[in-house]
């Protein structure tokens, strides 16, 4: 079953509680949420207050993509905001296992995130701890970029290693998933599906997700 991450990074921010009920109305399952630090990323966004702001305003899971140096040292903070789903880059941590440990250990379920250069088979040993996984197909950093087709690749190769190892983890993917690349990335074997500018770009999220989202469910067959 493929689900619709609104990212709100493309949000209208003086807005953001009726944004993410508009996005949650069209469909939306979790909301997603960029932490960005201005040193793992190119670009500043939010911390652990708006994380808690957002978990009065909404019922939904909280999907927290840490973009930061020493995500070790934020994690009992996002965990005391409210924070559900907590992925960190493979890129951003020395001791991976030890971080993933330390989310599942603050009662979150941890993800691990790969910036497109990245292989997926640099994280074999860790899958059976993770949540979710997810597959950078933009440089991270900034809403509104091109989706870059080699992502394709490794969502096919990621689904091949969750079969072989009989894992269950979900397949996530985040960055330009829109109108025109949703079919081919859902049929690669994606099903949380990010969205930020084709939800919230053009300040019509709850139609714009509900299309999204039945383009995407129309390319799975469901
Ligand atoms: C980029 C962020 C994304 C971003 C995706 O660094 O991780 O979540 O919002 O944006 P779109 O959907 O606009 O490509
Ligand atoms: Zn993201």
């Amino acid at each position: 079953m493929v689900e619709l991450l609104p990212s709100i990074l493309s949000a209208d921010f003086a807005h953001l509680g009726d944004q993410v009920a508009a996005a949650e109305r069209g469909g939306g399952t979790a909301i997603h949420v960029d932490i960005m630090d201005g040193h793992f990323v190119p670009n500043l966004t939010i911390g652990p207050p708006v994380v808690k702001s957002l978990r009065k305003a909404t019922s939904l899971p909280l999907d927290c993509h840490l973009m930061i140096d020493n995500p070790n040292e934020f994690i009992a903070a996002f965990a005391e905001a409210g924070a559900d789903w907590v992925s960190v880059h493979y890129e951003a941590c020395t001791h991976l296992h030890r971080t993933l440990q330390l989310i599942a250990q603050h009662g979150m379920k941890p993800g691990v995130v790969l910036n497109p250069a990245t292989p997926v088979e640099l994280i074999v040993e860790v899958l059976p701890m993770v949540h979710h996984v997810l597959i950078m197909s933009v440089n991270p950093g900034f809403g509104g970029q091109e989706f870059i087709p080699f992502s394709l690749k490794k969502l096919r190769r990621l689904a091949e290693l969750r079969q072989e190892l009989g894992l269950a983890f979900k397949i996530e993917v985040d960055g330009g998933v829109a109108h025109d690349t949703v079919a081919a990335i859902v049929q690669a074997g994606a099903e949380l599906l990010v969205a930020g500018n084709a939800v919230f770009g053009a300040g019509q999220p709850e139609q714009d997700a509900r299309s999204l989202l039945a383009a995407a469910r129309q390319a799975a067959g469901e």
